[in-house]
């Protein structure tokens, strides 16, 4: 099952998506504890990383603490900027470099980055050409299937990006102009498998054994990623590794190991970026993991008001505790 890109095996072909805001180093090492075959950091602009590296290490740290094997994403419109950025991440020991012709965000697009690129092949290509001969690890790439509904060239675009040394696609099943409305096409995704022999990774709305199993049989993919289906379920990628080993979805952990979960993901966020803005940016996480649990809407509006990490954490003892206790009963 297991897929090898140059010296790097992705044992489990179950990878967490990148996702800017969400999948950072704390998050990352968080579904890191209960398996994951890849993970790539978020989206990091090459031109930033360049200019800013302490800021940009932060981001994607991942040689450390073993979140390994680490992919590092990189999104520019510069041939040897990528180069440059892609050669200073090796440096930094990443295992893989992800070039993102995906990102739909106006920002990035205006930049003719992300998703703008599949718009211009030949641009494409030489970004493509100049950031692996950079280095010496893979570099991988991540696509939508086009720009929009009557320029789906994902097919055409991963071919190239063969042609130029690629060692493996991921294909988010959407077009640019969907952004994240619709389904993902995994069957367009065969379209991208018959015209390359690359290993191909199904992107887009899994989230169960139900999608795992659809999503590889219409697309014929290799191996999955998984995005937002991690919303406060860092288990769900270990989960998604079980039922692709033997057919079954495993339970979800019990509220105890969840609450300890969260207390562990929270204090890796203190850590990682001191006091006041993990706080702040916890308040997403906290949300996703009591999502749907009696009451939890009076607790998040709770804990948004706090600022104090102690007084968080008593919160979430105090929400959690009746919970574990109900559940054991
Ligand atoms: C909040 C958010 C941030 C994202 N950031 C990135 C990114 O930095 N790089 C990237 O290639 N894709 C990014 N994506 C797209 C995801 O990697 C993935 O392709 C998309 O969410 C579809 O997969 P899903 O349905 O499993 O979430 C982002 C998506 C979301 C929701």
């Amino acid at each position: 099952m297991s897929i090898h890109i140059g010296p790097v095996e992705i044992k489990d072909p179950v990878i967490l998506a990148p996702m800017s805001g969400v999948t950072d180093l704390p998050f990352r090492r968080c579904v890191k504890q209960f398996g994951a075959g890849l993970l790539v950091s978020e989206m990091i602009a090459s031109e930033a990383m360049i200019r800013s590296c302490r800021r940009m290490w932060k981001k994607m740290s991942g040689r450390f603490d073993g979140d390994w094997p680490m992919s590092v994403q990189l999104a520019g419109c510069k041939a040897e900027s990528m180069a440059e950025a892609a050669k200073l991440n090796e440096d930094q020991g990443a295992a893989i470099i992800d070039i993102n012709m995906g990102c739909p965000a106006k920002k990035v697009v205006n930049g003719y980055s992300g998703s703008a690129l599949m718009r211009d092949l030949e641009h494409a290509k030489g970004l493509i050409t100049a950031t692996v001969k950079a280095v010496k690890i893979p570099v991988t790439l991540k696509m939508r299937t086009g720009w929009d509904y009557d320029c789906r060239n994902a097919p055409e675009l991963a071919k190239i990006a063969e042609g130029e040394g690629i060692q493996l696609v991921t294909v988010h099943g959407r077009t640019r102009n969907q952004f994240y409305k619709g389904s993902s096409d995994w069957a367009f995704i065969n379209e991208v498998k018959k015209n390359c022999n690359l290993p191909l990774i199904v992107n887009g709305d899994i989230v169960d054994g139900e999608t795992i199993d659809q999503s590889l049989k219409m697309s014929g993919a290799d191996g999955v990623m998984i995005g937002r289906g991690t919303y406060g379920k860092p288990w769900l990628i270990s989960q998604a590794i079980h039922y692709m080993k033997t057919g079954e979805w495993p339970a979800d952990p019990t509220l105890e190991v969840q609450l300890a979960t969260i207390i562990d993901h929270y204090d890796d966020m203190i850590e990682h970026y001191g006091v006041e803005t993990a706080i702040k940016m916890a308040r997403k996480h906290f949300g996703w993991y009591t999502k749907g649990l009696p009451s939890s809407a009076e607790f998040r509006n709770g804990i948004n008001r706090m600022t104090n990490p102690d007084e968080v954490k008593t919160a979430l003892y105090d929400f959690y505790a009746p919970l574990i206790e109900q559940e054991a009963a």
